[in-house]
């Protein structure tokens, strides 16, 4: 098997999440080829992953950068696809949602080559995220489709598609398991910041629907400003832009930091008293530490952290915000949606079986 060549491609700081696990599994059973499309660049957003997770250099970096859609993601096809014909690779592998995503599928599918879609079926039904064009696209073109939870499972159903779906929980539970050990040993986040466990909110922002919109992300802002609690609040280098654009500033009780590495990232949603963010990753990483989540989305793809009475959606709503941080504390118990922590393997199981 090990003569078979498994393309993978990643490019954004949640897919080097994501294909950690399941690189460490693929060892041995297939010939990886990483390819980093470039699409995060900083080390904060990029190497420190690497670094952490012991994720091998990429055989390829394409160096491809930020851009307007069209021209990141047209970059990223013309690359691709010349180093798809240097490696000849038997499966692609792709992740989540991203540019990076859509750019790998869509050349795995002219190329002819079998594709297979980590955090399949996932679907918001809002067709004006970006995010959502590239699922629907990339799974109506994967060979293997592996689905996180049986909503998604679902989702394909409704679009015809059930060949090739496997429901075989979600990589990043089998990254936060096999992590959080070595970030408690390792981080020391609270201790730099001066906080202590429970004595603060987490919030991240980072969609272009909230960034790019000057009311949403004041409404955002202005909502931490009043919560009644210390906000740590690590800044993605495209929301600090558009603040220094719009000229939004933050109240005292807001600390904005850094974007951190996944060992401190973890620390910080383990220890703190409630969750606002509009990243799907962290809404997931909530549940599964048990914090409560309130989402500055109108929907969300994560729908069964609302049914499972942990994740409230208040978009940006300054009043929503404020209100649902101050009275809202779920106690419901929390199911295991997320597989067991063994999702990576149950891919490579799948791969093994298919190509040899
Ligand atoms: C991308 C994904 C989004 C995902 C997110 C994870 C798309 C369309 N969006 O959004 O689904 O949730 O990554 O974080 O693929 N920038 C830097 N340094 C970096 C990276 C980005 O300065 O290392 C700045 C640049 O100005 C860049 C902008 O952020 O133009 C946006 O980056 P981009 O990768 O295009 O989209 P994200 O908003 O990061
Ligand atoms: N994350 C991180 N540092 C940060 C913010 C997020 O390590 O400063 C991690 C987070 O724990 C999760 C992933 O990045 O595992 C989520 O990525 P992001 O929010 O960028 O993208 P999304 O999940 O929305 O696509």
């Amino acid at each position: 098997m090990a003569d078979k060549v498994i393309a993978t491609i990643v490019g954004a700081r949640p897919q080097f999440i994501k294909s950690a696990p399941v690189s460490r599994a693929l060892a041995g059973h297939f010939r990886e080829v990483l390819i980093h499309t470039g699409q995060h660049y900083d080390h904060g957003m990029s190497d420190v992953f690497f670094e952490e997770m012991n994720i091998r250099k990429p055989d390829f970096h394409l160096g491809i950068g930020g851009g307007l859609h069209g021209e990141q993601t047209g970059r990223m096809l013309i690359e691709i696809e010349k180093v798809f014909t240097e490696v000849k690779p038997n499966c692609v592998l792709v992740y989540g949602d991203t540019n990076s995503t859509l750019a790998g599928a869509l050349s795995a599918a002219k190329a002819g080559i079998p594709l297979a879609h980590v955090e399949a079926g996932l679907r918001s039904y809002n067709r004006a995220m970006p995010e959502e064009i590239n699922r629907v696209l990339t799974d109506h073109v994967s060979t293997f489709l592996f689905c996180p939870t049986d909503v998604s499972v679902a989702n394909l159903e409704k679009e015809g598609i059930s060949s090739g779906v496997h429901r075989v929980g979600d990589v990043m539970y089998d990254a936060l398991l096999h992590n959080m050990e070595l970030a408690r040993g390792r981080s020391q986040v609270l201790s730099r910041l001066d906080v202590k466990r429970s004595e603060y909110a987490l919030a991240t922002v980072h969609r272009a629907a909230n960034t790019d919109d000057r009311d949403r992300m004041s409404s955002i802002l202005e909502g931490l400003g009043k919560l009644k609690a210390r906000v740590i609040f690590p800044v993605h280098p495209r929301t600090r832009k558009m603040m220094q654009e719009w000229g939004l500033s933050v109240n005292f009780n807001v600390q904005l930091i850094e974007p951190v590495g996944y060992f401190d990232m973890l620390i910080l949603q383990e220890n703190s008293n409630c969750i606002l963010t509009d990243s799907g990753g962290v809404q997931k990483e909530a549940y599964l530490f048990g914090v409560r989540c309130i989402t500055l989305r109108e929907e969300t793809e994560w729908v069964e952290t609302v049914s499972a009475g942990w994740n409230r959606l208040v978009g940006a709503d300054t009043q929503r915000i404020i209100e649902t941080h101050a009275s809202w504390h779920p106690q419901t118990e929390r199911l295991p949606l997320y597989g067991d922590g063994h999702s990576a393997e149950e891919i490579c199981r799948v791969l093994v079986s298919a190509l040899e």
